[in-house]
């Protein structure tokens, strides 16, 4: 497991930024833009502060070439407190100058009738913005549950049996159960994938995640997440005892 242990989340999050604003730049160079999978939950809200904090101090995001995704959301208006989109608009997208079009929020009951049209409308953002090859964004944040899920892929999730799709509604047995989730086919593209984990809660989850054998097949979601380039596992030291 490639790992970076950080003393807490404050500095997981600075550590984590480094290397966002590392890779951005380099994504900008080689390919003039940079695409970005957010993740949601309590763990990234930080980073993304910080991040729009730095850019307060010395702007050096070209956020023209920036576009941000979202790797799932919960299926609720985006006013939602439960709102992946609205923590990120509150934590970052509100705080500075990205065009309104680079921001390529997850649609939600406000928009389609039901998670089934959203995953599809999704996709089909996915599909314009990437074209046929499926999507290796720059970079892709994710976040850990303690029962192994990350993004909306809980266990035994029909998202891991999915041979085409690249979005899904799925039902998880979590507050709000509706959800929209990247597939695995999505996922498992990922140029630079970051894991954010940070909390005595996860410390169970990752002790059984790490006691797996290098390479073997996982139990869990989060360790069936394998693309090529590899996954980066930032860590606070609560999260690991
Ligand atoms: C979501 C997330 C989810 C999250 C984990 C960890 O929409 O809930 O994308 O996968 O990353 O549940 O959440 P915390 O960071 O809040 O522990």
């Amino acid at each position: 497991m490639n790992t970076r242990v950080f003393p807490d989340i404050d500095a997981l999050s600075r550590g984590a930024l480094d290397e966002l604003l590392r890779i951005m730049a380099d994504a900008v160079r080689t390919r003039g833009r940079f695409a970005i999978a957010l993740s949601g939950g309590r763990t990234p809200e930080k980073m993304y502060r910080l991040w729009a904090e730095r850019e307060r101090q010395n702007a050096q995001t070209p956020w023209d070439k920036v576009h941000l995704f979202w790797g799932d959301e919960r299926y609720v208006a985006k006013d939602d407190p439960l709102s992946n989109y609205r923590m990120t608009r509150e934590a970052l997208i509100a705080q500075v100058p990205i065009p309104a079009a680079n921001v390529h929020r997850v649609p939600g009951p406000e928009d389609f009738a039901t998670p089934e049209a959203a995953a599809e409308a999704y996709e089909a953002d996915l599909r314009k913005f990437f074209g046929t090859a499926p999507p290796a964004f720059d970079l892709q944040l994710l976040g850990l549950g303690v029962e192994g899920h990350t993004a909306s892929l809980f266990p035994g999730s029909p998202a891991f049996e999915e041979k085409s799709r690249w979005v899904m509604a799925v039902e998880a047995p979590a507050k709000p159960p509706r959800r929209l989730t990247f597939t695995p086919i999505v996922l498992n593209q990922g140029r630079n994938t970051f894991f954010l984990v940070a909390g005595e809660d996860k410390r169970e989850i990752m002790h059984a995640l790490r006691s797996e054998p290098a390479g073997g097949p996982s139990r869990y979601p989060a360790g069936r997440i394998r693309p090529a380039d590899g996954v980066v596992w930032y860590l606070d030291k609560a999260a690991i005892g």
